[in-house]
């Protein structure tokens, strides 16, 4: 048995070109967003938001991010639609996950934005931990009012990702991840002069 620091150590993502059918059943999804609001929260204000796009709601959201794309660049070049109309389809299940931060007197907007970006993070690790692959991106959809809008969401919400989940293909990566040495990153600080 693995303990859950060895099994975040391998945690991994998976490229959503790499994601296909069978993506999750409702009871894995549900066991899973369990986990998600178990995140850490701040004057439980709760301001995740979780939106679960199957087909058809992943082909509209391409419609969408199409339109979006136009609305700034009518002449944008084909490509560049192609990538825009896969982005929200590639994998069997898209979640977004956002915040609709609440002003309150002691929880800054950024402890709230950080609190539902470990939603994204707990839903990214625990479907990769149930043998799912699963991956996080933004993109310039994220970023857009319309594409909010089409979500039910407020111009001052944030989307803090997509989440693609699916079976992860024969070409998903094998091997695990090469990660940096955390030493790295560390610093001990003592307060004292020098
Ligand atoms: C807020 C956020 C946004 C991200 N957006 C993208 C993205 O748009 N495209 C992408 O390829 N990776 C994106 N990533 C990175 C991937 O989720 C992933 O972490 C990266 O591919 C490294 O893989 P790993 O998780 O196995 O280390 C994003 C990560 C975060 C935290």
């Amino acid at each position: 048995m693995t303990t859950l620091v060895e099994r975040l150590q391998r945690r991994e993502s998976t490229s959503a070109k790499h994601l296909t059918d069978p993506g999750p059943t409702d009871d894995e999804l549900a066991e899973v967003l369990r986990a998600a609001v178990a995140v850490p929260e701040h004057g439980a204000i709760r301001p995740w938001r979780f939106l679960v796009l199957r087909e058809p709601g992943q082909r509209r959201l391409s419609e969408v991010f199409v339109a979006d794309l136009l609305s700034q660049n009518p002449d944008a070049p084909e490509e560049e639609i192609a990538k825009r109309r896969e982005g929200p389809v590639r994998a069997p299940l898209l979640l977004v996950v956002a915040a609709s931060p609440r002003v309150h007197p002691k929880v800054p907007e950024v402890e709230q934005v950080v609190s539902a970006g470990l939603c994204a993070y707990v839903i990214q690790a625990c479907f990769h931990d149930m043998g799912y692959g699963a991956v996080w991106v933004t993109g310039k959809p994220a970023y857009s009012d319309r594409v909010k809008a089409a979500l039910g969401l407020e111009p001052a919400d944030h989307i803090v990702g997509f989440v693609h989940v699916g079976t992860r293909g024969p070409e998903a990566g094998a091997r695990p991840k090469t990660r940096p040495d955390p030493d790295g990153f560390v610093t001990e600080w003592t307060g004292a002069d020098g």
